[in-house]
């Protein structure tokens, strides 16, 4: 259970594919911290109602509204910051998070998979953390809830450093994501704008069903993790809220790995 500290009172952060696995459990920490939250979402509707009605109406947390776009689309990125901007007078915590699959292997992988899974988990973030950095810069400091200009934090995954077959165009996205990050922290962060990603690894969610829901998927998930278990949304949730807040103000250009160490090979602990 999280503790909580409200940490990020008086704040508001757009989370992206807020209403289900990952993206929820940010949304939760960050209103948990005493922040407004945007739930975005592209399809189920009614679970991002959800998510929103349930921050509102927890006593600790902040106030939250669900709002529909498609990240890959740049009309629909700006017009999103500008209701949230409307709603809540500024956005301080951008988590670009939405993503998808396309898995294929390479020789038999469509154009419009590869396309796709570009055009959401990496054209998407390029376009939230844009539209975040113009709010940041337009608002200027408020010292009174942030050291910081602003934050984002990339969703990225341990396959932005793992290669993995049969999902070229995943992995790819999340390469990629390291140098988006890692050249917006370069140039904003003399503005005092915050730029880092998490990377987790095997987290029990809808996109890697197949990687946990039998016992014998498990015990094979298990080889790659050497802390023996699946990862849970929350692990990510709280790291996020941290780095969401000035207790880790002196973190930017970062890559946080929320992965039970399987970003260290356990493969080779008897082998190699
Ligand atoms: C993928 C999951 C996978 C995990 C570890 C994540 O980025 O979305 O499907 O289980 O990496 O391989």
């Amino acid at each position: 259970m999280q503790k909580i500290n409200k940490r990020l009172l008086g704040q508001t952060a757009i989370v992206t594919g807020a209403n289900s696995g990952i993206g929820e459990a940010i949304a939760y920490s960050l209103g948990r911290e005493g922040a407004n939250v945007i739930i975005n979402y592209i399809s189920h509707p009614e679970k991002a109602e959800e998510i929103a009605h349930n921050i509102s109406n927890e006593d600790c947390c902040g106030t939250a509204i669900a709002i529909k776009c498609d990240v890959s689309k740049e009309d629909q990125v700006i017009n999103m910051f500008k209701r949230a901007i409307d709603h809540f007078g500024t956005v301080d915590i951008c988590v670009p998070n939405a993503g998808l699959q396309r898995d294929a292997s390479l020789h038999e992988m469509k154009l419009e998979d590869w396309q796709l899974v570009l055009d959401v988990n990496l054209t998407g973030q390029f376009l939230c953390a844009r539209e975040a950095i113009r709010e940041f810069l337009r608002r200027g400091m408020r010292p009174e809830v942030s050291s910081s200009l602003g934050k984002i934090i990339h969703t990225s995954s341990v396959h932005q450093i793992i290669p993995w077959a049969g999902h070229a165009n995943y992995a790819a996205t999340k390469g990629g994501i390291v140098m988006l990050m890692e050249s917006i922290c370069q140039e904003y962060a003399p503005y005092k704008i915050r730029c880092n990603s998490i990377a987790p690894g095997a987290i029990k969610t809808p996109i890697n069903k197949e990687a946990w829901d039998t016992q014998e998927a498990i015990d094979k998930l298990n080889k790659l993790i050497p802390y023996k278990r699946i990862g849970i949304p929350e692990d990510v949730g709280s790291t996020a809220a941290w780095l969401a807040s000035d207790e880790s103000e002196y973190i930017n250009g970062t890559t946080i790995f929320v992965d039970g160490g399987m970003t260290c090979y356990p493969g080779f602990t008897e082998n190699g």
